[in-house]
C-alpha cells in the first residue's frame, strides 16, 4: 500500500471547548494558515461530536463552536481556500465512524492513554462515545482521504490508531481504498508554556487567567499579562544554550520568535544581554501588534453570528462533495445495497 498514490490533503480538528489562547494560535491555527499558503487542499473542523463525549452545556457548546470558527478565520484561514466545517453538519463523519466501530477492536481502544486519563477509575460510568472517540477521529480524517494531519504530540497515539483502522479495513476487504494518514506533529518551538510557570503548557483549563493570553483579550490585557509574566533575575543570554534551566526565559523568547517569524538564535542575537525590564515591553508591543488584529476580528465576527453560520453551512456543502462519494464507496466495499434512482 503506497502512501503516495493519494493526492495530498490536510485535515485537522479542534474541540470547541472555549478559551482559545496564544498556545492554540501558535501551535495550531497559525500552522493551519501556513498549510493554506502551500496550496494543499485543507479541511479544518470544529469537532462538536467529540466534545459531547463528556458533558457540554448546549448553550456553551453553540457559543464555543462559533467562537472557534471566528478564531479560525481571524487567524487567517480563508473559508474560500480552506474548507471550514462543523463536524455535526457533515453526517458522513458519524456514518463512517460506525463502520470503523466495527473495524476497531476493544483492545485497541482500551490502550488509549486519553481514554485511561479521562475515564479514570470510573470507566463504567464514562460514555460509550468517549471510548469510541478515536474511531470517530479516524473517520474525520479518512472520510476525506486526508493524507496529512497536523496535531499536537498528545494526539499521536490517536493518529496511530487511525492508521491501524485504515490498514485493517484495507486488509479485511482486500482493497487499497483508505490512505494511511501521516501525523504532522507540532515542534517543541511551537509549544507555548504558561506565563506563570514555564514548566506547564499554556492551557484553557488553568485556573489562573494570567497564565495565558486569550484570543478574546484586548490590547491592554495582553500587555499587562506579559509585563506580569514570571521571569528570573538574570539578563538574557546571547545563545540558545543559555536558556537551559531557565524555562520562563525560554518561553518568552520562544513566543517572541514565533510571533516574529524568527529563530530563537536570531532573537537572542538582538536581545542577548538585555534585562527583562527592557525585553518585556518589546514582547508586549510585538504581541499586541500581532494579536490585536486577530482579537479584534474575532470579536467583530462574534457579533455577526449569521456570517459565521453561513460560512459553516457553505463549508459543509463543499465538504459533502468530497465525503458523500467516499462514504458511498465504503458502503459498496462493505456490501451495503445502494439506493436506486426511481
Ligand atoms: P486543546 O486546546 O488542548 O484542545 O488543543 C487544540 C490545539 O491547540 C491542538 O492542536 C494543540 O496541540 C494546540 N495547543 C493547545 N495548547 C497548546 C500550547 N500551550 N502550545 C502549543 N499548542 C497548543
Ligand atoms: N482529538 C483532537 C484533539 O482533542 C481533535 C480531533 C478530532 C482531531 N478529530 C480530529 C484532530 C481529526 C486531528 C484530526 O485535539
Amino acid at each position: 500500500m503506497s502512501e503516495t498514490s493519494f493526492t495530498p490533503r490536510v485535515f485537522s480538528g479542534i474541540q470547541p471547548s472555549g478559551n482559545l489562547h496564544l498556545g492554540n494560535y501558535l501551535g495550531a491555527l497559525k500552522r493551519f494558515v501556513d498549510w493554506q499558503a502551500k496550496d494543499v487542499e485543507s479541511i479544518y473542523c470544529m469537532v462538536d461530536l467529540h466534545a459531547i463525549t463528556v458533558w457540554q452545556d448546549p448553550k456553551d457548546l453553540q457559543k464555543s463552536t462559533r467562537e472557534l470558527c471566528a478564531g479560525f478565520i481571524a487567524a487567517g484561514l480563508d473559508p474560500e481556500k480552506s474548507i471550514l466545517i462543523n463536524q455535526s453538519q457533515v453526517p458522513e463523519h458519524a456514518q463512517l465512524a460506525w463502520v470503523f466501530n466495527c473495524v476497531a477492536r476493544m483492545g485497541w481502544m482500551q490502550r488509549m492513554t486519553q481514554w485511561k486519563d479521562k475515564a479514570g477509575k470510573n470507566a463504567q460510568n464514562a460514555s460509550l462515545g468517549l471510548f469510541a472517540y478515536p474511531a470517530l477521529m479516524a473517520a474525520d480524517i479518512l472520510t476525506y482521504h486526508a493524507t496529512h494531519v497536523p496535531v499536537g504530540e498528545d494526539q499521536k497515539q490517536h493518529l496511530e490508531l487511525a492508521r491501524d483502522i485504515a490498514t485493517k479495513f484495507n486488509h479485511d476487504y482486500d482493497v487499497d481504498f483508505f490512505p494511511i494518514p501521516e501525523p504532522v506533529i507540532e515542534g517543541a518551538g511551537t509549544r507555548v508554556m504558561s506565563l506563570r510557570d514555564g514548566s506547564k503548557k499554556m492551557s484553557k483549563s488553568d485556573v489562573s487567567d494570567a497564565s495565558r493570553i486569550n484570543l478574546t483579550d484586548d490590547a491592554d490585557t495582553i500587555a499587562k499579562k506579559i509585563r506580569k509574566a514570571k521571569t528570573d533575575p538574570d539578563a538574557l543570554p546571547s545563545e540558545a544554550k543559555g536558556l537551559e534551566e531557565r524555562p520562563e526565559a525560554r518561553n518568552l523568547i520562544n513566543i517572541y520568535a514565533a510571533l516574529n517569524g524568527q529563530s530563537v538564535d536570531q532573537v537572542l542575537a538582538d536581545v542577548g544581554g538585555k534585562q527583562f525590564s527592557e525585553f518585556k515591553p518589546m514582547l508586549a508591543d510585538l504581541a499586541v501588534d500581532k494579536m490585536s488584529p486577530i482579537t479584534t476580528e474575532m470579536s467583530r465576527l462574534m457579533e455577526n453570528q449569521d456570517e459565521i453560520d453561513k460560512i459553516l453551512t457553505r463549508g459543509a456543502e463543499r465538504a459533502r462533495a468530497i465525503t458523500a462519494p467516499i462514504l458511498r464507496k465504503t458502503y459498496d466495499i462493505v456490501g451495503m445495497v445502494p439506493p436506486v434512482e426511481r
